[in-house]
């Protein structure tokens, strides 16, 4: 059986083979994905992706722990990443301890992560030093929907660009040990990129990021309207219409179930 990855594996790969990470939410999904992948990613994107929500704003910190490990449970390979929620770590550096520790402890993830550029600097610092292996998340951060006015992707002027370089730089140089670069524009990315020290994994970025990163959801082409930036790799919306559809006609005509599947009457 492959070895799981850890993290000097995958600060390894800087500059070499990209990496390929997914998102994650159950059990059953990590056990498909684990072995072709290297990071299954917790995200808080469960939020939209599970229970509907319109934002990652309402997802709980309990929420991330359950499906991080019942992911973690699951996964034997790839490198284990849990998100932070919104709330659960941007009120003091303390309060963010006790919250990624009991991520740690209570799912068996190898890692979590958290949105935030030169203004979590200093909680990634005390993290990290703490032992406490920490992502970053820099351009588009979902969690700050709000204060960006939408999701729409970063980097439109010049002060914008400046400004995602400088939150890279500071969460790199504070101890995260990846990145994770979402909607930005494609130059922006790939200059991140060339000048910090650890992978960067896009979405929505750029090709030349490190690694990257999908939501499973979108790539599987279940998500109803999935962004501009993600490929369909599997069309399973429409598998699971036609089999519905299908299931419903039979039980409604009886042509299902038939006698092949149930259970025999035994005799004495
Ligand atoms: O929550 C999530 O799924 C994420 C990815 C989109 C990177 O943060």
């Amino acid at each position: 059986m492959a070895k799981r990855l850890t993290i000097p594996d995958i600060t390894a790969r800087k500059g070499g083979t990209p990496l390929a990470a997914l998102t994650c939410y159950s059990a059953p999904m990590a056990r498909l994905l684990d072995p072709h992948v290297d990071i299954l990613l917790v995200g808080d994107s469960l939020g939209m992706v599970i229970y509907g929500m319109e934002s990652t704003l309402g997802v709980s910190l309990d929420m991330m722990i359950r499906h991080g490990a019942a992911v973690a449970s699951a996964a034997k390979q790839a490198l284990v990443v849990v998100d932070m929620p919104f709330g659960s770590y941007q009120a003091s550096v303390e309060e963010a301890f006790r919250a990624c520790a009991r991520v740690m402890a209570e799912t068996g993830a190898q890692a979590v992560k958290l949105e935030g550029g030169r203004d979590m600097a200093e909680t990634i610092r005390f993290l990290t030093r703490r032992g406490i292996p920490v992502m970053g998340h820099v351009g588009l951060m979902p969690q700050r929907v709000h204060a960006l006015g939408g999701y729409r992707y970063q980097g439109r002027d010049d002060k914008e660009s400046a400004l995602i370089m400088e939150d890279a730089q500071a969460v790199a140089e504070a101890g995260t040990f990846s990145l994770v670069i979402e909607g930005v524009r494609e130059d922006i990315a790939r200059q991140v990129t060339a000048q910090i020290a650890i992978p960067t994994i896009g979405i929505g970025a750029s090709p030349a990021c490190d690694g990257q990163v999908l939501v499973i959801d979108d790539m599987l082409g279940i998500t109803d309207r999935p962004p501009g930036f993600v490929k369909p790799y599997a069309r399973l919306g429409e598998a699971i219409t036609q089999a519905a559809q299908n299931y419903a006609g039979e039980v409604r005509s009886r042509a299902f179930p038939t006698l092949e599947y149930c259970y025999p009457l035994k005799k004495p």
